[in-house]
Formats: structure tokens, C-alpha cells, sequence
């Protein structure tokens, strides 16, 4: 695991930026995972910028969102659809029949919905790159305290904490999801290679679970321990409880030094 500390959130963006457009030059075809949140808007921009400015090419990649709302239309502003189009598919070259987002307009068959959308990755044959924000609670994707380490894209019901997180951005008086289709943590785990990005104090209690604390399924982040590819991107007040800042920095520039590939 790398820790990569930023001074603030325009930084941590434009790192993630700078890392996902380095694998899609280095594999046009590549198999994103992404994900939606205030956290990784930084990040898209980047990537606009970088594709209107230096012909950062999409044409070939393909994508797999994290999760939906269940119960929003696609053309919902509230909803992960309108975000990824409004935010990025809108303004980059990618093409639609590779774009794959869980569907919040179901209403029955969750569970064969999901199977599908799990072959589907397979069958894209896997993700190459998966970029996640990180909860209050420490969820990843939308895979609340508790969630199977091993759970698979799946409806998961919402915690009261995360309703109230996502209240902020529904008109007063519309009704908040309180379900969502969302990957698993083991389909997460799965990517050969994870970017979780956070910013901000109050991510900073379950940053520090996630990277210092034990593995446990009341903090899902704290699964990323178990995958031996994960860069967190961070800026200081997210990373202000985490007890071994300055080691994460010497590993940092001992990375740059002897292995640099692992950043490019
Ligand atoms: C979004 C997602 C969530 C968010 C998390 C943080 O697709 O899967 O796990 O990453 O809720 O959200 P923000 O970035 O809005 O704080």
C-alpha cells in the first residue's frame, strides 16, 4: 500500500488525474472503474483538461461504475448516471456501449441483474483500474459497515449516517434512496490496481481505520489491506490522525527513487 499525501483537495485531483491518464496511455483499451461523489469531481476535470488540451484518448477504454441509487431514473440530477455524464462521458471521447453503470430503475430481479453486471467485467476481463472515494463509516463504493469482505455487486440497504451524508444533495422534500446497487468489496478487490482518493477532516477517522486499523468489516476500506496494489491519495486534513505520516512520506520518496512504475 502507498500513502501519497497532498497539501489539499485540488492536489489530491490533480494526482489522480495525473495516475489514471498514465494507465490509459499505457493500455488505450483499459477497464476503469470509477466511481461518483465530491471527492473525485477534481479528478474528472483533470482528465477533461487533459483530454480537450493534450488529446488524452478514451475512444478504446471501457468503464464500470461502482454503484446507483436504487429508485433514481438516469436523467435524475441526483442520480451516478447524471453525474458520470454531466461530469465526464459528456466531455471526453468515451464511447457509450463501453460505459456501464448499475441501473437504479429496477424494480424486481435484483439479484440476476447484478450477476449480470458482474459478467460483464468479466467478460471486459476485468477491471484494470478502480477508483474509489471512501465513506464517513468507511464504506467503500456503497458497502456499509458489516458488508461481506467477500460480497459481490449485490442491493445493498443504506445506513441512516450515509442517508444523511447524501441529504445535502436532494431538493428539500424529495425523497432520499435508501438502497443502492453497488459493487461487492471482493468484486473491488478484484481490480488489478485501486486509487481511493479522500479529502477533508471528516474522512479522516475512517482514512486512519482503513490504513492503520485491523481488517474488519465494520470498516470496509480496511479491506484494501488485502490487495497488494493500492495507492491513497490524501490531503492533510484527511490524513491528519493517521500516526505514521512521516513514514508514508519516506516510502514515498524511496518509491520514486527505486520504483517509480508503481506511480507512473
Ligand atoms: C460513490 C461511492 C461512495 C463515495 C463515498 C464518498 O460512487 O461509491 O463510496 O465514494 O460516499 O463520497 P464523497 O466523495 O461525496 O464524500
Amino acid at each position: 500500500m502507498l500513502v501519497v499525501l497532498k497539501q489539499n483537495a485540488k492536489e489530491v485531483g490533480q494526482e489522480a488525474a495525473r495516475i489514471v491518464a498514465g494507465a490509459v496511455r499505457s493500455n488505450p483499451s483499459i477497464v476503469l472503474g470509477l466511481a461518483t461523489g465530491s471527492t473525485p469531481l477534481g479528478m474528472y476535470e483533470g482528465l477533461v483538461s487533459l483530454h480537450k488540451n493534450s488529446g488524452l484518448d478514451f475512444s478504446k477504454a471501457t468503464s464500470f461504475n461502482l454503484d446507483e441509487y436504487l429508485g433514481l431514473a438516469p436523467e435524475n440530477p441526483q442520480s451516478f448516471h447524471y453525474f458520470m455524464h454531466s461530469n465526464f462521458f459528456s466531455q471526453v471521447n468515451f464511447s457509450s456501449e463501453r460505459v456501464h453503470i448499475p441501473s437504479g430503475a429496477l424494480r424486481s430481479n435484483y439479484s440476476e441483474y447484478c450477476e449480470r453486471y458482474e459478467n460483464e467485467i468479466r467478460k471486459a476481463g476485468g477491471i484494470d483500474l478502480q477508483v474509489l472515494g471512501i465513506g464517513r463509516n468507511g464504506h467503500i463504493g456503497f458497502n456499509e459497515p458489516n458488508s461481506s469482505l467477500a460480497s459481490r455487486t449485490r442491493l445493498k440497504e443504506l445506513t441512516q449516517e450515509t442517508i444523511e451524508d447524501n441529504r445535502r444533495f436532494f431538493p428539500q422534500g424529495e425523497e432520499i434512496p435508501e438502497c443502492a446497487i453497488t459493487m461487492g468489496i471482493g468484486t473491488i478487490l478484484d481490480a488489478r490496481r485501486i486509487l481511493i482518493l479522500a479529502t477533508g477532516k471528516s474522512k479522516a477517522d475512517a482514512v486512519a481505520k482503513a490504513i492503520e486499523g485491523p481488517i474488519s468489516s465494520s470498516v470496509s476500506a480496511s479491506a484494501l489491506q488485502l490487495h497488494p496494489d493500492v495507492i491513497f491519495i490524501l490531503d492533510e486534513d484527511a490524513a491528519s490522525t493517521l500516526t505514521q505520516r512521516d513514514y508514508y512520506r519516506r516510502v514515498l520518496e524511496l518509491t520514486k527513487k527505486y520504483t517509480p512504475e508503481k506511480l507512473a
